[in-house]
């Protein structure tokens, strides 16, 4: 277990924290870390930037989430990683769509060659709009920008024009992209989200298909879920029992 002391934290919306602090390893796009809260538990959190003082941001939904979201410049900060394979870097035009907490990895991917589609189920729960130049919002409430959901506003682009498009978000919101876009085009990777326990490829609680999350992704290509059916569809619980999407 690592520590760091924690350099600042910026809340950025009612429920969620972008917190900085500096790690010796270097970190690459996509790759996440195990955060550990003395006595509550430990959960595994993607980087929003790479470069020291690296960044992560968290969102309450839990106790671990939020002692992680309150700690203050400061006060140490446990972890263990950097883990996971990371996005395929590329130095052309790039597309990111992101939805929800999902937007936050794919942030260290953006430059001035990056368009985003960033949604959200409404307004408020946006984030990181400010970190991109050529940007579609949209909300499923039509609070701001396009009313409807990210495939939406993914159908009206050339996809031809990018020469990657990355997407992470809730699973179902992946499904569709991908859905849209297999047979397209084979340049695209997804982030999956599966929860998470030892994080290094042993307990097996994040595995789809039989494939450690963790180890063997996050990231996975377009190619990649073809042969996992069981992306979009199911997952297994934090207790092991298998759940419906
Ligand atoms: S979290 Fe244990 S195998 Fe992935």
């Amino acid at each position: 277990m690592n520590h760091s002391i924690v350099y600042s934290n910026v809340r950025i919306n009612e429920s969620t924290h972008s917190l900085r602090f500096f790690m010796e390893s270097p970190v690459h796009p996509g790759q996440f870390i195990m955060i550990w809260a003395p006595g509550i538990g430990e959960i595994p959190i993607s980087f929003s930037s790479v470069n020291n003082p690296v960044e992560i941001t968290v969102k309450i939904y839990g106790e671990p989430s939020k002692y992680i979201a309150n700690l203050m410049p400061g006060e140490k900060i446990f972890y263990r990683g950097p883990y996971g394979r990371p996005f395929t870097g590329v130095t052309g035009k790039k597309l990111i769509i992101g939805a929800g907490t999902g937007i936050a990895p794919l942030m260290p991917l953006v430059d001035n060659m990056t368009s985003g589609i960033l949604s959200a189920k409404t307004k408020n729960d946006l984030i990181f709009t400010d970190r991109i130049k050529n940007l579609y919002v949209v909300t499923d409430d039509g609070t701001l920008g396009i009313k409807g959901f990210a495939v939406d506003a993914l159908k009206q682009m050339d996809i031809n024009e990018f020469d990657m498009i990355y997407v992470c978000g809730p699973e179902i919101m992946m499904k569709s992209v991908y859905d849209y876009l297999l047979n397209k085009t084979d340049r695209v990777e997804f982030s999956l989200e599966r929860p998470m326990k030892c994080g290094i490829g042993i307990c097996d609680s994040c595995s789809i298909n039989g494939i450690q999350v963790c180890r063997d992704g996050p990231v996975f290509s377009i190619k990649d879920l073809k042969n996992m059916d069981e992306f979009g569809r199911t997952r297994l619980s934090f207790s092991g029992k298998r759940i419906y999407l």
